[in-house]
This record gives structure tokens, sequence and C-alpha cells, in this order.
């Protein structure tokens, strides 16, 4: 870290770097090398004003969230530094360039003045840590900008570019060019006066209710905080975020957020050894203009990445524009996107009618009927045609990568690039590693996830791979649960309370009943000895495949709106009688702990067999494709967090229910309980 002075025009500069992303740290040194620059500062005469900038593109992205594990008193030194800041004897103007986030943000709040260029990014984004802004941030901004504006920044973790930031008032100004010069200039020029407080005390109560409602238990103290910014003394108000945001650190919510946070970043990098060195990707080719390569292809352009499409069949590629440029569209209705920059990302796209006579590509997407003849074709045509070193990836979803990549004679570029659906929507990228894949393939696969903003994890070569697999499991017990009493509207809810984002049932409404009938059916041939409860099957021989027919395990009378259907009701309890099963009252506990625990159990296998490098890739899969509670920081973490006696305890009692085959502990369950480990300890060890 360092931290240097200089003075331009009897303006003081201020500048502060510490690699990667500026984050105020105690331990190394920064905030008291600002602190003592503050002081000396204060301390000269002939100065006029104070400049206080971040480097490399960066202001600073907050406080240093590895240390809040550690000693706590640390984060005082940081408000210390706040307050001297505001308390300074020449006005500070935060020059702000590229991310601005909680304590850095505070910091500039901190300031008497703000001024961005137009790369900066604003944002108090603790609520997404399960924290408030401890640094100020709860007391300073509903104090500079309207109330409401502020609190749903704060309650959301939303991020604003520059010009939104201005348009709220958090900007004084946005700077084109050099953000020192700029901020300099603009400290000459503007004949600007420090802001007076716009915020009255009814307007802050206002705000406090209308949001009255809040779930969690980082955004209640929030709404504390911010209300007492409308009833109390800044000092008070900032003694009260103080407590609070202390108290928060050691929520279960906390702690779980902040144990994700770090699981993604780890997540991204895989113990690829030294030959896993990624390259750059610029250009991409998709093969196949369905529901998955029109997804595929918007999040590519969205990315700022050159995109052609390849389907054969007469129309998809016409429909696919359509359907890419109806998208965009939305987004600029939504006032989401410029009508340029729509143009901009739709000038990316091109559609491609003759494969042999495309441009070359870097990178070679596969999104083709789900068929092993049909992959065959179109990997035996990519080995001919693509360029040496580009990348051959397939978007399977079931078939095996190592038969694929065996159709080229190039395994070591061929890789899984697993997407879910909506792939322009949902954050995770399945890697998958086949038996030859490269590291570098990986590694460039991977730095690609991160290009295109999606989080990798990378999963080696098994049906399902890592999050189907288990998905697998987890409905299987669903189903099961369905046979034994309950009904498809209690599994949702019992598994939606306990913070689901979807119940199963609902979830295979909205995907389509059909595509899960499909691998029921094979599963019935090749693993007849792990039996499934017909009631799936039953919906899809009535036509019943979900929301797209307006009728599944819900009726679906007006859209999206799932409806209990007494007909359904019906026909699951006339099953379990059928297969002479006496239903009984099935609790939410039962519920959640049944589907929950299969998933535990199945991710201890893949672990064994080594599909996944850890378990927090496994939770990292699960939080960011399959809408696992982030409160709850995933399956193999939640596990710990019950303890692996007691998930393995309750896993012996259901082995003694209807279908108590399912409930074989995993031997690294039972491996673990033996060494007194847990999930947590293999992760420290990976
Ligand atoms: N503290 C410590 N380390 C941080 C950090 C932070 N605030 N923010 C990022 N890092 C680390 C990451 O862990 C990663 O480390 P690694 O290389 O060892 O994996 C490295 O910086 C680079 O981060 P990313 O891979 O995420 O880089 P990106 O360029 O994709 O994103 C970012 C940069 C937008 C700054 C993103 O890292 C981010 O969102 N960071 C968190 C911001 C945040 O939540 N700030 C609030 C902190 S809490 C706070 O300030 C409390 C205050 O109110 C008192
Ligand atoms: P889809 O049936 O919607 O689209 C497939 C497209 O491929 C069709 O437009 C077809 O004309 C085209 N096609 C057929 N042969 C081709 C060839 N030789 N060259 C180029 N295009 C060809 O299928 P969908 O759902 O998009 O799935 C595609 C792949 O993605 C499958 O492997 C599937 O398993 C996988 N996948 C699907 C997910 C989903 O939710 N639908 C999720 C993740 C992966």
């Amino acid at each position: 870290m360092h931290v240097d002075r200089t003075v331009q025009q009897r303006v003081a500069i201020i500048r502060f770097t510490s690699p990667p992303v500026n984050a105020l740290s105690i331990a190394n040194g920064l905030v008291a090398g600002l602190a003592a620059e503050i002081d000396q500062v204060n301390a000269l005469e002939n100065i006029d004003a104070i400049v206080l900038a971040g480097s490399a593109g960066t202001f600073s992205a907050g406080a240093d969230i590895k240390e809040f594990d550690h000693d706590r008193s640390r984060l005082d030194v940081s408000r210390a530094l706040f307050e001297r800041v505001a308390a300074s004897r020449y006005p500070v103007v935060a020059a702000i360039d590229g991310t601005c986030l909680g304590g850095g943000f505070e910091l500039a709040l901190a300031c008497t003045w703000r001024v961005g260029t137009a790369s900066a990014r604003i944002g108090l984004p603790e609520v997404t840590l399960g924290l408030l802004p401890g640094g100020g941030g709860t007391q300073r901004l509903p104090r500079l900008i309207e109330p409401g504006a502020a609190l749903d920044l704060m309650l959301t973790g939303t991020i604003l570019d520059a010009d939104k930031a201005a348009r709220v008032g958090i900007l004084d100004a946005i700077i084109a060019g050099d953000v020192i010069a700029g901020a300099i200039e603009w400290l000459q020029t503007s004949g600007a006066q420090p802001h007076r407080e716009v915020s009255a005390t009814s307007k802050i109560a206002a705000a406090v209710h209308a949001r009255g409602d809040v779930r969690g238990v980082a955004q209640r103290a929030i709404l504390a905080c911010v209300e007492a910014a409308g009833t109390l003394p800044l000092a008070e108000g900032l003694a009260i975020e103080a407590r609070l945001f202390d108290g928060l650190l050691d929520s279960p919510e906390s702690l779980a957020r902040r144990y994700a946070f770090a699981a993604r970043r780890i997540a991204a990098r895989p113990p690829l050894g030294v030959d896993g060195i990624a390259h750059p990707l610029q250009s991409v080719l998709i093969l196949g203009a369905g529901t998955m390569g029109i997804g595929i292809a918007t999040a590519m352009i969205n990315a700022g990445i050159d995109t052609q499409l390849f389907d054969p069949l007469d129309g998809a590629l016409d429909r696919g524009q359509r359907t890419i440029a109806s998208t965009l569209e939305r987004e600029v209705t939504k006032q989401r996107l410029s009508a340029n920059e729509r143009d901009v990302r739709l000038a990316r796209l091109g559609m491609v009618t003759d494969l042999e006579a495309a441009r070359p590509a870097d990178l070679y997407i596969e999104a083709v009927f789900e068929d092993l003849s049909v992959k065959k074709d179109v990997f035996e045509t990519l080995d001919r045609l693509a360029p040496e070193g580009a990348l051959l990836a397939s978007n399977t979803s079931t078939l095996n990568l190592d038969v694929i990549a065996g159709f080229t004679k190039r395994p070591a570029d061929v890789v899984g690039l697993h997407f879910f659906s909506p792939a322009n929507i949902m954050p995770l990228l399945e890697v998958v590693r086949g038996a030859k894949t490269s590291p570098a393939t990986v590694a460039t696969a991977m730095a690609f996830a991160k290009r295109i903003r999606k989080q990798g994890v990378v999963s080696g070569v098994c049906d399902g791979f890592i999050g189907n697999r288990m998905f697998e499991e987890y409905l299987r017990q669903s189903y099961f649960l369905l046979e034994e009493g309950a009904l498809p509207q209690q599994i949702d809810q019992a598994l939606e309370r306990w913070g689901m984002a979807m119940g199963p049932c609902r979830v295979l409404d909205l995907a389509g009943q059909d595509i899960g009938w499909s691998v029921r059916k094979r599963r019935a041939l090749e693993q007849p000895d792990r039996p499934y409860s017909r009631i799936p099957d039953m919906l899809c021989e009535m036509g019943r495949f979900g929301q797209k027919c307006g009728a599944g395990f819900y009726r679906y009378s007006n859209g999206r709106t799932a409806e209990p259907d007494p007909e359904i009701d019906a026909l699951i309890v006339a099953h379990s009688a059928a297969i002479g099963v006496t239903r009984r009252a099935i609790s939410e506990e039962e519920i959640v702990e049944r589907c929950i625990y299969a998933l535990i159990n199945e991710g201890a296998r893949i672990l064994d067999e080594g599909i996944a490098y850890r378990p927090s890739d496994i939770d990292v899969v699960y939080l960011d494709g399959y809408g696992f509670p982030a409160d709850r920081g995933g399956p193999m973490y939640e596990a710990d967090r019950v303890g692996l006696p007691a998930v393995v305890s309750r896993m012996r009692a259901f082995a003694q229910l209807r279908q108590g085959w399912a409930w074989q502990p995993a031997p690294l369950l039972l491996e673990l309980i033996e060494q007194r480990g847990n999930f947590s300890a293999l992760n420290a060890s990976a």
C-alpha cells in the first residue's frame, strides 16, 4: 500500500493505492496513512482544498472484508478517519474513478464534495454481506440525498453508475478525462458551497415507514439507523450505527454471506497448476439458435463480444434475431439500456447460414439438440473448421463430455460450458473439465466466465455435473413426500419459507415437466434400483408440462400465478392409495430436512469422486444456479452449521421410512464424522 501527497495550485492531492481494490485495510496501514496525511495537510498553510483520490481506476471497494473476522475494534480506526475527513479544516473533494463502494463511499460521503468520472460505480453493498453501512453511510446519505432513494440504495445494495449518482445528488460533477485534474478544475471554477442537509425529519420518517416490512436482519438494522438519522444529532446516530453494525458481524446471515463472498472468488481460481494459464477470447460462434443458443448469444453481445450464431433450421435464425432484439428492447423500455447501446450490442451479432463460410472464432459453443449423433456431426465439423487453438465448448447438460471430445482430434481444447436458462440472466456457468481438457483450456474458460460476468465453477464429468446431479436427489425426495402425505403447495411453501427462491414443484412447472420426464425415462433403464415416484410422470401423461401449457403441479389460469389445483391434489391422494401408502401429516421440518439433506448427501459423493474441487464450489453452484438462500451459505455450509453427526442421524431416521434405500449416508460424511472434521476444514485444506 502507498499513500502520497502532492500540492498543485494550492490544492493538496492525497492519493492512495492498495491493490487490487484499494480496500481500506487497517492491517496494512492504509487507514492510518490516510489519517496521517489529512492531519498533516490540515497543519499546512497556503492550502485551499484537498483532493482525495484512489488509483488504477479504483477509488475504494470499502472496508477490508477479510479483517471483519479478526479484530472488530479495527473498524473504529476507519470511523475515526472518516470523522477526521469530515472535520477537516480545508474542504475535501473525493475524486472518484471506478468503484467506490461500502466504506469507500462512506469515506467519500465524509468529504465536502464528490466528483467522478463516467466510469465511477458507487454504492453501499454491505447488505449483500448481511451488514449495514457502518462507517457513517446510514447517517450521511439520508442527509445528503432524498431519504427514500438513500434507503433503497442501502436496502438493496444497488450500485449506481456516474450518471445516476449525479442525478440523485451523490456526485456534484462528472469529470471528463483525468479525475484529479478535473477535480482541481472543478474546485476552481464551480464556486460550489458545502452541501446543506436536505432531508427534513418528516421525510426520513416517511421513507422509513414506507419500507417498514423488510425481512432480513441487516435490512431491519438499516431502517433503525436511518430512523435515528431522522431524529438524532449526527454523533448519536453514528454511535447507534456502529453498535448495530458490530452486532451484525456475528449474525449467522452475515457469516454465511461473507463465506459466500470468499467462496465465489475461490471458485474462480481452480487449482490448475503452472499450465493453467488463460488466454483471451475475443470472438465466439454459437451453434444452435434454440432456447439456449439465443440466451447465450444475448449474454455474449451484452458482454461486448463479437458473436456469430448458426442454425441450419429454416426460420431459426430469424426467430433468434427477433428474440434477441426484443429482449434488448425490453431493457430500453425499462430505461436500463440506451437506444444507442442497444444498437451497438445488436451490431455485434452476426447470423451465419453457411458454417463453412463463417469467420473463424476463438470460441465455438455448441448448443444443438441433446442428441449424441447430432453432437458428433457438429464436433467433427468444428474439428475440421475451427482454427488451431480455438476452444470447442459444449453446452450439453447430460451427455458425456469425454465422448464428445473424442469426436475431435483435439480433446485438450474441448470443454463443457454449461449455461443455465435463461442464459442471459442466470449468473452460474459450470465449466466442465473432461479427462483430456488441458489446464489452459479450463483457465481460459474460467477467465471467459468472468469476462461475460458469470460465476464460473469447475465440475468434472458426470451425469448432471454438480448442480443437476444433486438436484435430482432433491427432486426424488420431493416426489416421495407427495406420495407419503404432502401436497405440492405444502412442499413449496415449506422450502420457500426456509428461503429457497422457489419450491421444487413450481421450479418444475417453470422449467417444463417434459425435461425431467425424459431424464426419468432414461433413469428407469439405467438405474432400475433407484426408482422415482410415478406422480410427475402421471402429470406428463396428462399433458401437464407446466406453466408453458397452463397446467403442471399447479394451474395457471392467469399467466404466471401458480394456483393449487384440486384435481392434482385428488390425483396424488388417489395415487398413494393405489400404491398402498397410508398418507400421514408431514411437517415442514421433515420436508426441508429431506430435500436439503438429499442435496448434502449427493454433494458429499460428488466431492469424494473429485467432481467438485471443494465444498465451497458446490455451495456457489447452489447459490448462483438454484436459488439457495444467500443467508444460509449453500448446502455444504448448512451441513456444517447443523453439524454432520446431526445430519447423518436424521438420514438414518429417514432410512427407516418408506423408500429408505435413498438414505445411505455418503462415505465421506461418515469419514468426516469419524475424524471430527467438517466441510469447512475440507475447504481450508483444498
Ligand atoms: N475487502 C477485501 N478484499 C476485497 C474487497 C474488500 N472490500 N473487495 C474485493 N476484494 C478482493 C477479492 O476478494 C479478490 O481477492 P482475490 O484476488 O484474493 O480473490 C480481489 O479483491 C478482486 O476482487 P474481484 O475478483 O471481486 O474483482 P472484480 O474486479 O470482479 O470486482 C469489486 C471488484 C467490484 C470491488 C468486487 O470485488 C466487490 O464487489 N467487492 C466487495 C465490495 C463490498 O462489498 N464493499 C463493502 C465492504 S463492507 C464495508 O465497507 C463496511 C463499511 O460499511 C464499514
Ligand atoms: P432447442 O431444441 O431449443 O434448440 C436446439 C437448436 O439446435 C435448434 O434450433 C436446432 O435447429 C439447432 N440445431 C440442430 N442441429 C444443429 C446443427 N447441426 N448445427 C447447428 N444447430 C443445430 O434446445 P435447447 O434447449 O436450446 O438445448 C440445447 C443444448 O443445451 C442441449 O444440449 C441441452 O441439453 C443444453 N441445455 C439446455 C438447457 C435448457 O434449459 N433448455 C439448460 C442447459 C443446457
